[in-house]
């Protein structure tokens, strides 16, 4: 009786021992098949954001000939079209004859820069500088004009302070400054502008409209700081300005960085907006303000549209959204999101960070994307700093660096498509014959440092422009337009000079 017992149990054991593994086997295949199916979800996820960025080559002709007819409507009538196609009043650039100590103050992001600039002419060009970055307190972007030009004008006040005897103005003469501001503004003369509007996370509502230089002025003043404001220039005039200062064939300036823009030299009778005297050179710098570009030709997603709408200033700078560094890492991180959602790219649980607006910084998805190591290390690494992710797998590694690819790519050929366009405007095209060198000079840190995106940038603008045009066209990383290239301006209009005296 007793075996018969021990035999049932012993047969009920094994049977169970055979339902029990039964099971975690299915389970484990089921979960490898949950498995599979996820990470099936996230590459169709991956396929469906590089078929809805995707921007072959004759999607980028059509931009180039959209921004080239939008330039036209632009520079045809004041509010003839999004692209602003401002007047800088800038009607000549620097022949680097200019001398002496000039000043100048770059505001544009959430940094800015006070530099004085020692000129010494043709022979000696800058024979010394000196700068100081501040970064600006975040309330201090969204308060008041007041706190911004009172903020700004304290800290100019102690870096002129410390001015060594190195640095020599001329006897009897005001301290100049030139003033980068990058925002758009409308001016009516080279030293005085109204703010159109805030881009870049900027808001403070008392400044739009008011005349920016007569704000710093008075903060100045305030100061006791006894300096006269020469010009007032938008960052892409101060990199075109900056690039002429050693190479008087560049013609086109951009900036990719944490906006983007450009500005160009039009010949001035090209301008029919403009009702004032001609100038001499017969020139005029034009700041576009080609961030706020549209056209339905525009590869947008979900993700852009979505950033747009929760931005600070939604329907407005829409080709700046697609393509700056302020926005990239944001648009990466609404896509990891959705994958995070719909397909666990990161496990069960959805990282909470991963739900902060740009917790992604456009450097954090360049470092990713450049990521050699074989194993993506700095994936890994930088998973778990931004976004709190630890142990992510190879292919969830390799995915990011996917997105990071295909955001960063479109950026890169749509700045090139805008490029193709303002070449266009200036007569060069594939079927233009008369060729001649123009130079276009690149500022911001995206361009300087995004290997992928400059050298796809690069490679667009020469698929665009044919072979026999880009021969004679040359792209350059700029040096530091907004500084020194406001220091320039500044001589370059300096009062003395307006009066013959330079
Ligand atoms: C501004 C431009 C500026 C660009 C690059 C944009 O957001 O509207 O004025 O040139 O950023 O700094």
């Amino acid at each position: 009786m007793e075996k018969t017992m021990v035999k049932a149990t012993v047969a009920v054991m094994a049977t169970t021992a055979v339902v029990v593994s039964g099971v975690i086997l299915y389970q484990k295949l089921n979960r490898k098949k949950e498995g599979n199916a996820k990470l099936a979800r996230a590459e169709e996820m991956v396929e469906e954001l590089e078929r809805t960025c995707a921007s072959p080559l004759e999607r980028l002709r059509q931009l180039a000939d959209a921004m080239e007819v939008e330039m036209h409507a632009g520079l045809a009538s004041e509010g003839g079209s999004r692209l602003k196609m401002l007047l800088s009043y800038v009607d000549s650039l620097p022949t680097g004859d200019e001398e002496g100590l000039f000043y100048a103050l770059d505001l544009g992001g959430t940094n800015f820069r006070v530099l004085r600039v020692q000129l010494g002419g043709k022979e000696k060009h800058i024979v010394k500088q000196e700068s100081k970055e501040v970064s600006i307190p975040p309330h201090i972007m969204i308060g008041s004009s007041g706190e911004l030009f009172g903020f700004i004008a304290s800290e100019l006040a102690k870096f002129v302070a410390a001015e060594g005897e190195e640095f020599q103005v001329f006897d009897g003469r005001q301290r100049e400054l030139g003033f980068t501001f990058s925002f758009p503004v409308r001016q009516s003369s080279i030293a005085s502008g109204t703010l159109i509007k805030w881009t870049k996370g900027f808001s403070i509502e008392d400044a739009v409209g008011a005349d920016v230089v007569e704000e710093l002025t008075a903060a100045m003043d305030k100061q006791g700081l006894d300096m006269r404001v020469t010009a007032l220039i938008n960052d892409t005039v101060g990199t075109l300005a900056g690039g002429r200062y050693y190479d008087q064939d560049v013609t086109v300036a951009v900036i990719l960085g944490t906006g983007t823009n450009a500005a160009y030299v039009e010949k001035a009778n090209n301008i029919p907006k403009w009702h004032g005297l001609l100038p001499k050179s017969g020139e005029m710098v034009i700041n576009m303000e080609w961030g706020n570009f549209k056209s339905s030709n525009l590869p947008i997603t979900e993700f852009d549209r979505a950033l747009d709408e929760e931005s600070l200033n939604p329907g407005e700078q829409i080709y700046e959204k697609l393509i700056s560094g302020m926005y990239l890492g944001d648009i990466v991180r609404r896509v990891l999101l959705k994958m995070a959602e719909e397909a666990e790219l990161f496990g069960d649980t959805i990282p909470p960070k991963l739900r902060v607006p740009f917790i992604l910084r456009s450097h954090d998805i360049s470092s990713m994307h450049h990521d050699i190591s074989p194993d993506l290390k700095v994936v890994a690494t930088k998973l778990k700093e931004n976004l709190g992710v630890i142990n992510t797998s190879f292919e969830t590694r390799k995915m990011v660096v996917q997105v990071c690819d295909i955001i960063t790519r479109r950026a890169a050929q749509l700045a090139a498509a805008g490029i193709a366009g303002v070449l266009k405007k200036l007569g060069m095209d594939p079927s233009s014959v008369n060729h001649q060198r123009r130079v276009v000079a690149i500022d911001g840190g995206l361009f300087e440092r995004n290997k992928v995106f400059k050298n796809c940038l690069e490679r667009t603008l020469s698929q665009l422009l044919g072979e026999e045009a880009s021969r004679f066209v040359e792209v350059t990383l700029a040096n530091d337009g907004s500084g020194v290239g406001a220091a320039l301006i500044a001589a370059s209009h300096s009062q003395y000079s307006r009066r013959g005296e330079l």
